[in-house]
Formats: C-alpha cells, sequence, structure tokens
C-alpha cells in the first residue's frame, strides 16, 4: 500500500460544538491569529476554512517530541462551524463534507444543546471524531504550562486542580455515555475502542500539539482508503458571497479531482443551473482563514483536497451546500444540468408565497439561509417577501415599500452584515420604509418587533 498511501489527499476535519466552546479560538491557537476578536458579538456566523501544511503540523509535534515525519498526508483542511442554534444549515453542511471532526466541550459546561445536535449529525453520518475538552485553564488554581502536552501539564499540577479536573472529566464521559457512546482520555487504554478525549486550552496551549497530531495519525491510520485521491471531481459549495473587487464568489471545498482556470461549471442556481466558466481559481495562504479578507494566491489548477475561491460570471444565484461539477468535452452537458438541481433546498422555498412580508438581505447566502430559517421559526414568525445576498441599494427600498399601502408594518429591510447605500437610506426616510440593520442575526428581529410595536396584533 506504498503507493496508495503517497497518494493521499489531506482530510477535511470539521470542527463543531456549542456556541462559545472555543472552536474559533482553538484555530487562532493554531494558527497564530486573531480571527475570533474580529468576530461580530464573538461569535461566528459563516463557515470558516483554514489549510495547515503538514510542516506546520510537523513543527507543532516536535514540541512534545513526537516524531511525525512518516505522516504521508499533504496536511489538514479544517472547516469552522458555528455554535449558535440559528446555524443548524452551516453545521449541517460542513459535517456532510468532512471525514473526521473535532467536537469541542467546555470542561466547565460538559455537554450542551449544540453539542448534541452536532453529535448526532456525526453520528447519523458515521464520521468518526475527536473531543477537545477545552478551557482547562479555567480549573481553580491551574498553573499555566504553555503548549505542554496535557499528560504533562496535568502531572504539574496541585492535587485539588487535579482532583476538580477528574471530576469534571468524568461528569463529561457520563453525558456522552446517556448518549451512548464510549470515550476517555487519548492516553488511557485501548485508543481504537472509544472516541478520544483531549483536554485543551485555547488560551495557553496545552493539549494542542496532540490535538493536531492525533487528527493526522488517527486519519492515515484509519482512512487510506477514504483518502486516497482520485481524478473524479467531488467539489461542495460552502458558501456564496460578495468580495469588493472581486464581485460574487463563491467559496468550494475540492474534495476529489483538479480544477483549472477556464474550466466550464455547472452550479445549482435559484430557479435553474448556472452553467459558467472559472475566470479566477484563488486561495488564502496557508494557515489563513478563507473568510477573513486578504490577499489570495492565483493558480492555474488546483488539486484537491483544498479550499478554493473561484471568482466567475453569473454566480450570484448559486446555492450553497451543492454540488459544483465540471464539464468537460465528452460530457452531456443536459445530464449535467438536471444532476446539479437535484440537491437545490433553495432560498425560494422559506419565502412567504402570499408575498407579505419584510425584504431581508445578507452578506452570504448561508448567513441569509441562517437568518431566513431563523426568521421562520414559531418563536420569531416574522414572514418573507424577498431575499437577496447583497448590500441595500434603491431598488430594494422600492420593494419594499411595495408593502406600505397592504401592511404599513412589512415595508421593512433586515439587513444582515451588508452596507445600506446613502440613496437607499435617504428614500427609506422619505417614503418611509425602515431598515434594520445589524451584525447579528437575532437582534434583527428585536430590532423589528420593537420598530413596529403592535406586529401580533396586526396578524389577527
Ligand atoms: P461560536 O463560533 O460562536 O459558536 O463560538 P466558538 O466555539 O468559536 O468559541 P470562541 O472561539 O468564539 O470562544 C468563545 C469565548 O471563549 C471567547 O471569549 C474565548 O476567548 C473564550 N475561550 C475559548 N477557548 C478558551 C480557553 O481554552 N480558555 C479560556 N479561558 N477561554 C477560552
Ligand atoms: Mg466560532
Ligand atoms: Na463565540
Amino acid at each position: 500500500s506504498k503507493q496508495s498511501e503517497e497518494s493521499l489527499r489531506s482530510p477535511i476535519c470539521c470542527i463543531m460544538g456549542h456556541v462559545d466552546a472555543g472552536k474559533t479560538k482553538l484555530l487562532d491557537r493554531i494558527r497564530g491569529t486573531n480571527v475570533q476578536e474580529g468576530e461580530a458579538g464573538g461569535i461566528t456566523q459563516q463557515v470558516g476554512a483554514t489549510f495547515f501544511p503538514a510542516e506546520n503540523i510537523r513543527e507543532r509535534a516536535k514540541e512534545i517530541n513526537v516524531d511525525i515525519a512518516k505522516l504521508k498526508v499533504p496536511g489538514l483542511l479544517v472547516i469552522d462551524t458555528p455554535g449558535h442554534e440559528a446555524f443548524t444549515n452551516m453545521r449541517s453542511r460542513g459535517s456532510g463534507l468532512c471525514d473526521i471532526a473535532i467536537l469541542v466541550v467546555d470542561l466547565m459546561h460538559g455537554l450542551e444543546r449544540q453539542t448534541i445536535e452536532s453529535l448526532n449529525l456525526l453520528k447519523s453520518r458515521n464520521t468518526d471524531f475527536i473531543v477537545a475538552l477545552n478551557k482547562v485553564d479555567r480549573l481553580y488554581g491551574w498553573k499555566t504550562c504553555r503548549n505542554t502536552r496535557f499528560k504533562e501539564a496535568l502531572e504539574r499540577q496541585a492535587k485539588d486542580v487535579k482532583n476538580e479536573f477528574y471530576m469534571r472529566l468524568n461528569q463529561v464521559i457520563t453525558q456522552f455515555k446517556e448518549q451512548g457512546l464510549n470515550t476517555d482520555l487519548y492516553y488511557e487504554g485501548n485508543m481504537r475502542e472509544r472516541y478520544n478525549i483531549v483536554p485543551t486550552s485555547a488560551i495557553t496551549g496545552e493539549g494542542i500539539p496532540e490535538l493536531l497530531w492525533l487528527l493526522l495519525q488517527w486519519s492515515q491510520k484509519t482512512m487510506v482508503e477514504k483518502l486516497t485521491y482520485s481524478d473524479q471531481v467531488q467539489c461542495n459549495v460552502l458558501e456564496v458571497k460578495v468580495v469588493e473587487g472581486l464581485g460574487k464568489t463563491i467559496d468550494v471545498v475540492l474534495v476529489n479531482g483538479v480544477l483549472h482556470e477556464g474550466d466550464q461549471i455547472v452550479v445549482c442556481g435559484n430557479e435553474e443551473p448556472i452553467v459558467t466558466t472559472i475566470r479566477s481559481l484563488l486561495t488564502p495562504h496557508p494557515m489563513k482563514e478563507l473568510r477573513v479578507k486578504g490577499t489570495y494566491l492565483h493558480h492555474k489548477e488546483i488539486k484537491a483536497a483544498q479550499f478554493v475561491k473561484i471568482t466567475a460570471q453569473g454566480l450570484e444565484h448559486a446555492i450553497a451546500g451543492t454540488s459544483l461539477y465540471v464539464v468537460r468535452p465528452q460530457d452531456d452537458l443536459e445530464g449535467i444540468k438536471e444532476a446539479a438541481m437535484q440537491d437545490v433546498k433553495s432560498v425560494t422555498s422559506r419565502i412567504d408565497k402570499s408575498c407579505e412580508g419584510v425584504c431581508v438581505q445578507a452578506s452570504t447566502r448561508g448567513s441569509l439561509e441562517a437568518l431566513l430559517d431563523f426568521l421562520k421559526s414559531p418563536e420569531v414568525n416574522i414572514p418573507v417577501r424577498y431575499a437577496s445576498v447583497d448590500p441595500v441599494h434603491k431598488k430594494d427600498v422600492i420593494m419594499a415599500s411595495l408593502m406600505l399601502e397592504k401592511k404599513k408594518e412589512f415595508a421593512a429591510i433586515l439587513a444582515f452584515d451588508v452596507k445600506v447605500t446613502r440613496e437607499a437610506q435617504e428614500l427609506a426616510d422619505e417614503l418611509g420604509v425602515k431598515i434594520f440593520t445589524a451584525d447579528v442575526i437575532y437582534h434583527l428581529s428585536n430590532m423589528f418587533k420593537a420598530g413596529t410595536g403592535n406586529l401580533e396584533e396586526e396578524k389577527k
């Protein structure tokens, strides 16, 4: 199997868990970045993606005297997901694409709502995962041992710190048991018979080198078949978004195969398949987050597995969570177009058929879907008649103003993380259309309800 080991692709790893468990912070720690502090409200609201080259991971492993010279995978592709309850769609999308996962549990809180939701998503897809039991530095009296192997760091702690750790660990192990899963510390007993727990701190770095090492080792040992590179293009759309200077772009995970500049591609669209040509293939620098604006590397071609930003004409109606197809000269274009439309779970199905409701605009397709699902939930229940991934322009205000005569309170735009042009704001003021802007999804419904007062009464 030497041959196959040499053509292994990078495993795709999804990081999941309850809101604020420390998913983004753990990645920041590994990358040496500060993405989490730049997030609105400190919460992740879109899927993130980072490529960690094997070399970097090898360096980290050296810190704990682990030799992974024999490691044959080129690196690790990590997908960051939001833990807030509004983003089930993105958790589902991330977990659907990964080979392996990290389930982050806050040591001080144990298993929480979205930990269990994530766990069930992983179970339903038979995805292996490692538990990062995070925030060990918050144990009362914890003595920092920067970037040290957790086992050694624990040995250096006072007796009551150790006791508190074991007490909390055992609670978590019991909670996992209640979910039907056997878990234990990664260095205890037989690794293969249960899910491994690696205690970590995203702030002081204990346990991080082993986490990386375990992920790669585990992937390589158990998934050679799954990770053997194949020429057949397998590619999935993670996000659809506007990037200043680039226009509408899609972020994709290329799981297998090669993409070239100039390739003809087919992507699922809102109403019909989008047939277009790849204008440019961009990747962030290694160890940098795809969703953070920065400089991109340009490529003539890209081999899997990799995260790629694609620019091409006509991508504005592309739908996140669907497959991307490459059309080769011998292929049947009509057949591919049909296939592309099959997994459409379109935004249009979330829009009110009676055409009465507010207008909703968001910065990415994924956040738009999350916002629409949130507005539709029984507790919130705000109907939507129009939705788009765009800044707020005059035309949107005109669209919203159509409600003035029908249902005045719906003459509103809920704008998530997008700019409102000055002309649009002026026109809105003139016509009496309300524009609510927020960079945290669940603030929008509160603002809307406060802004219109007697919404509930109007509905009856
Ligand atoms: P969402 O993406 O919103 O679901 O949250 P998340 O899981 O990505 O958590 P995030 O990285 O945003 O961290 C949440 C908060 O916990 C932040 O204030 C972090 O600084 C803090 N935090 C994360 N990890 C640790 C840790 O290991 N120790 C301590 N003391 N704080 C941590
Ligand atoms: Mg996060
Ligand atoms: Na957070």
